[in-house]
């Protein structure tokens, strides 16, 4: 890596308090943040790693409202959700504040005042709709009505659920609002609006021409937002719930949301450090990387970079890593539907299997394409990655080691060929490693890093030292010395990927690592990671090593890294197998939730088709009217027709006479429902023969649009033969 800055300031994007973070967060930004932190740190390059709680926006006001509370009550909860799942996780932010913060409605009404008094955006008079019973005006989503297109009752005034259409407010049937039900009106506002075409210019030489780098969909998406000409885009709402604007004549309004996240992360930075956070925002020495799901890039490359530039000395971001969609089990991950892995419920039901999540969401990672998180290929990869390579291999390295050489690492005395070899073949992955991840390819690096407990594996099962002890120990000596350097190589190598296994390794060789220095001290001194014995990589950091042996990055592939002598730690199991039961347990719940869904879905479609009516008939004269003979009638027996399942034959009285009917109600009625029963026929139809019995009149039914069928019989009793009409 080239390394012309001083420092990194490294963001992961703010996520929406507004539920707990899934599987798909994290695959997407969160994971390959911390990784990419932790790397930089061994690498003794000096990093902020920044986050927080999006803790603005129409959805989490919606949310308040279904839930009867405010919308702080519901980011109250959820920042501290996601909080504890990031720190279980081991992704260890110098800070993850919220844009509820004090400092941060200070900091981004002064961003927004500084644009504001330099001209910079331009004001727009627009007709908006207005509910005038809850006194606000609605966003498109906050509108629903009848879809032009299908005729889906609940369309939103952006979206058609249903059929997929694009749509707008003015184009529902009967819109109303889905606060108060009220039917909207169109009222007047004025909004700010940043004129993003005015940038294009620029952001098509900062990023077209001098970000080439920028991973393909990253690249691809600003160049086709850039082809299709940029529009000025509003920076402020009509709502009560965001950072008020803070200029005359905006009562009322806050900044829109996209506007004041983003400042989020400078306003954290802030919170962090008072003192110095200049330094991470305004100096040419520093590199900024933002970390964000492709759903977030046109603002993070396209709307913030035009905010900063505006302002004007801020830092660029240097580069903006994203990843594609995680999909789950075949399924697009989706909170409203409970189509998701939550992270906290994870941690909850796989406690100390942190690492296991990490390592599957990296080894499947959506870098290029949308990708598919299933449950059995996470217990496979456990299984048989880090289970039966990297944990197996450690293991026998270290139980070999103690069964023969009472826990110290044993001489070099009898080496081979294969074995420098071996050694040297771990080279190849670390340089591989350092390019994959200097250029964000997680999941390429972890597979490098793999490759050395592969090699490790294929050594130790080839020269089986558990033979060779029978009659030489002096080899089987050299043997175990190789392996344990190899596994002092995967100390470091997965410090980045798996840090709880990285150090539960560490404490077995006895070892430390300079995992570098973090700024959770705030202006205090940086702590440095040097994580305690028998403490997860997570948490506990302490300023001295736990053992005098320090291992860092640039002694990944080196010579030597454990000397003969060196005592070991006992052997601990790195990884447990993850059996059938457990994820046949998630499977299920999946399958519960998809089975609930569907019922549902059925449901409603039920209810719809029972509402749908038939069009009107034709006009028809008093006459041709007149010419039907409807009489009451009494079912007098009723029995099935032999082999059918939907005909009954009813002998009723219908004041004229006494007859049969075949009628194919038997789907609706029994013949001791239809038994004692006045019912209308029409009495003049011409009889029909039907399955052998001649049927003369016809019982009239009333069909609704599903096709479900019930009587038409008088309200009250009246003499059979009466004529309806
Ligand atoms: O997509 C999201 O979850 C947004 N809350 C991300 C915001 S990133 C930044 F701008 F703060
Ligand atoms: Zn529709």
């Amino acid at each position: 890596m080239e390394n012309k800055h001083k420092r990194t300031l490294v963001t992961c994007a703010l996520p929406y308090a507004n539920g707990p973070v899934h599987i798909g967060h994290l695959a997407g930004a969160y994971i390959p943040g911390d990784i990419y932190v932790r790397y930089l740190r061994m690498r003794g390059e000096d990093v902020l790693f920044v986050c927080g709680s999006d803790e603005h926006g129409v959805p989490i006001t919606i949310k308040a409202r279904q839930q009867g509370v405010t919308p702080q009550d519901i980011v109250d909860k959820y920042h501290k959700v996601m909080k504890d799942a990031f720190t279980r996780l081991g992704i260890n932010f110098d800070i993850y504040s919220r844009t509820s913060s004090k400092v941060h409605e200070e900091n981004a009404a002064e961003f927004f005042r500084k644009l504001y008094d330099h001209g910079d955006f331009i004001t727009k008079e627009s007709e908006q709709l207005y509910d005038e019973e809850a006194k606000m005006f609605l966003t498109d989503r906050l509108i629903v009505g009848t879809c032009p297109k299908c005729g889906n009752p609940d369309a939103y005034g952006d979206q058609c659920e249903k059929c997929g259409s694009t749509l707008s407010p003015d184009e529902l049937i009967n819109p109303r609002s889905s606060l108060s039900g009220s039917a909207p009106v169109k009222k007047k506002t004025t909004h700010w609006y940043l004129p993003l075409d005015k940038y294009e210019p620029w952001l098509r030489e900062w990023i077209l021409e001098q970000h080439k780098e920028w991973k393909t969909n990253v690249y691809g998406q600003c160049k086709s937002w850039l082809d299709g000409g940029l529009q000025p885009r509003a920076v402020t709402r009509d709502l009560d719930w965001g950072v008020p604007v803070p200029v005359e004549g905006a009562e009322g309004k806050v900044l829109y949301v996209w506007f004041d996240a983003p400042i989020g992360y400078i306003s954290n930075t802030k919170e962090l450090l008072p003192e110095s956070w200049e330094k991470w925002w305004k100096s040419k020495d520093t590199r900024l990387i933002h970390f964000i799901g492709k759903d977030n890039i046109v603002f993070h490359c396209i709307v913030f970079p035009s905010m900063l530039k505006a302002y004007g000395d801020y830092v660029l971001p240097e580069n903006v890593p994203s990843n594609e969609f995680l999909n789950l089990e075949g399924d697009k991950i989706s909170t409203s539907k409970n189509w998701a892995v939550w992270v906290n419920e994870y941690e909850d039901e796989f406690p100390g299997q942190e690492d296991v999540l990490r390592y599957v969401l990296t080894a499947n990672a959506p870098e290029t394409k949308d990708n598919d998180f299933t449950w059995k290929d996470f217990q496979s990869r456990n299984n048989s990655e880090l289970l039966a390579v990297f944990g197996n291999f450690v293991n026998r390295a270290v139980v070999l080691t103690h069964k023969y050489f009472g826990g110290k690492v044993p001489a070099n005395a009898k080496p081979e060929a294969i074995d420098k070899e071996t050694l040297e073949g771990v080279k190849p992955c670390r340089e591989a490693m350092e390019k994959y991840l200097d250029t964000f390819h997680f999941r390429e690096a972890l597979k490098e890093a793999m490759n050395i407990a592969r090699i490790g594996n294929k050594y130790i099962s080839d020269m089986e030292p558990w033979k060779v002890a029978k009659t030489d120990l002096e080899r089987t000596g050299s043997i175990l010395y190789t392996c344990l350097q190899i596994c002092a190589d995967l100390a470091i190598a997965f410090e980045p990927f798996t840090p709880f296994s990285a150090q539960k390794l560490r404490d077995i060789l006895k070892v430390s690592v300079d995992a570098g220095t973090d700024h959770r001290a705030g202006e205090g001194e940086p702590t440095v990671n040097f994580y305690k014995e028998g403490e997860s990589a997570a948490l506990h950091t302490s300023v001295k090593p736990a053992y005098p042996v320090v291992l860092n990055w640039n002694m990944l592939g080196e010579k030597e890294l454990l000397k003969p002598g060196h005592e070991l730690g006992e052997a601990v199991l790195l990884f447990r197998k993850i059996e059938d039961a457990e994820v046949d347990a998630q499977i299920a719940r999946l399958e519960a939730i998809k089975a609930a869904r569907e019922a549902a879905q059925k449901a409603k479609a039920a209810e719809e088709a029972a509402k749908k009516v038939e069009p009107g008939k034709e006009p028809v004269t008093f006459e041709q009217f007149g010419a039907m003979d409807i009489r009451v009638a009494k079912v007098l027996e009723a029995e099935r027709v032999p082999k059918t399942d939907k005909l009954l034959k009813l002998t009723i009285d219908t004041g004229l006479d006494k007859r049969t009917i075949v009628s194919g109600i038997a789907e609706y009625y029994s013949p001791e429902d239809m038994v004692g029963r006045q019912i209308c026929i029409l009495a003049n139809l011409q009889p029909r023969v039907i399955r052998g019995i001649e049927s003369c009149g016809m019982i009239l039914m009333a069909k609704q649009g599903d096709g479900k069928m019930r009587l038409i019989s008088p309200v009250e009793a009246i003499a059979n033969g009466a004529i309806v009409g």
